[in-house]
C-alpha cells in the first residue's frame, strides 16, 4: 500500500497560469515591489508550497491566486479566465465557489458557535437551512470535531479552531484550498493534525491545495515547492 502522508499529483489540468505578474503597494510616498514579475503555471490536483523569507511576497501572490486582490502588472489566469479584467460579481463567485481560504488566525466568527461559523460560509449558494445544518455537521465531522459542534470559538484550542476553518473552507465544495501560514500559530502536534488534513483533501479529494509556509516539514509533503525571495521566484521543484 502507499504510504498515506504521501501527496499524489492527481491531474495535470492547467489551473493557474502568470505571466509577468508584479504586485506594487504605495506607502506613503514609497512604493514597495511585493511581486517583481512572477511566471508560473499550476496545474489542478496539486499540492504546491510556497516558501521564503517574511516579506518575500507569498501573501501577496496567495491573494492573487484566490481572486482576492489584482496584480498592478502582467496577467493571472483562472482556467483561461483573466482575473485581473474580471468583474466584481465573477470575483465574488470565485471566492465563493471554487476557492476555500484557510488563514494563520483562523479568522472565525467568535459570537458563533463552530457549526454557525461553516454553515455561515454556504449562504451564498443557498441551501436551505437544514442542508446548511448537515453538511456543517458532516464537514465538522470530517475533521474531527463531531462533538464540538455548538462549542464557540473561544472555547476551541487553536489547533481545534483551525480544524473549524479548514471545515467553512470546505463549505462550498472548492477546488482550490488556500492556506496562509495555516500553521503558523499551533503547536506542532496541532499542526500536523492540521497538515495530515490538508494532505488528505488533496490526496483522496483531488483539492488542489496551495500553501504558505516558513516550516521546512511542510515542504516535505509538497508535489511542488517554490522560494520567493524579494518578490521573485528563485527556485520552483517538483518534488
Ligand atoms: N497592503 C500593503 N500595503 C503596503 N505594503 C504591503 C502590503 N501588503 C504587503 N506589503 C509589502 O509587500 C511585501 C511582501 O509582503 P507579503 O505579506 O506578501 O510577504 P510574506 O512573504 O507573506 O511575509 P510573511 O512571511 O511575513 O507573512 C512586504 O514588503 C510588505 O511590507
Ligand atoms: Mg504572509
Amino acid at each position: 500500500m502507499d504510504d498515506p502522508t504521501t501527496p499524489v499529483v492527481v491531474e495535470t489540468r492547467p489551473l493557474y497560469r502568470l505571466r509577468g505578474v508584479e504586485r506594487r503597494y504605495l506607502k506613503g510616498e514609497a512604493e514597495v515591489a511585493a511581486l517583481r514579475g512572477v511566471d508560473m503555471d499550476i496545474t489542478a490536483g496539486g499540492f504546491v508550497c510556497i516558501e521564503g523569507p517574511s516579506g518575500s511576497g507569498k501573501s501577496t501572490l496567495l491573494q492573487l491566486l484566490g481572486a482576492l486582490d489584482t496584480a498592478t502588472a502582467g496577467t493571472v489566469e483562472m482556467d483561461g479566465q483573466q482575473l485581473g479584467s474580471a468583474g466584481n460579481d465573477v470575483l465574488t463567485g470565485i471566492r465563493s465557489k471554487r476557492i476555500g481560504f484557510v488563514f494563520q488566525q483562523f479568522n472565525l466568527i467568535p459570537t458563533l458557535s463552530a457549526s454557525e461559523n461553516v454553515a455561515l460560509a454556504m449562504a451564498p449558494q443557498h441551501p436551505s437551512k437544514a442542508e446548511r445544518e448537515e453538511r456543517a455537521k458532516e464537514l465538522l465531522t470530517r475533521v474531527g470535531l463531531g462533538h464540538r459542534l455548538e462549542h464557540l470559538p473561544s472555547s476551541l484550542s487553536g489547533g481545534e479552531q483551525q480544524r473549524v476553518a479548514i471545515a467553512r473552507a470546505l463549505a462550498n465544495r472548492p477546488e482550490v484550498i488556500v492556506a496562509d501560514e495555516p500553521t503558523g500559530n499551533l503547536d506542532s502536534e496541532s499542526a500536523g493534525e492540521v497538515m495530515a488534513l490538508l494532505i488528505e483533501l488533496q490526496k483522496r479529494d483531488g483539492v488542489t491545495v496551495i500553501i504558505a509556509t516558513h516550516d521546512p516539514e511542510v515542504g516535505q509533503h509538497a508535489t511542488r515547492l517554490l522560494k520567493l525571495r524579494d518578490g521573485l521566484v528563485v527556485e520552483d521543484v517538483d518534488a
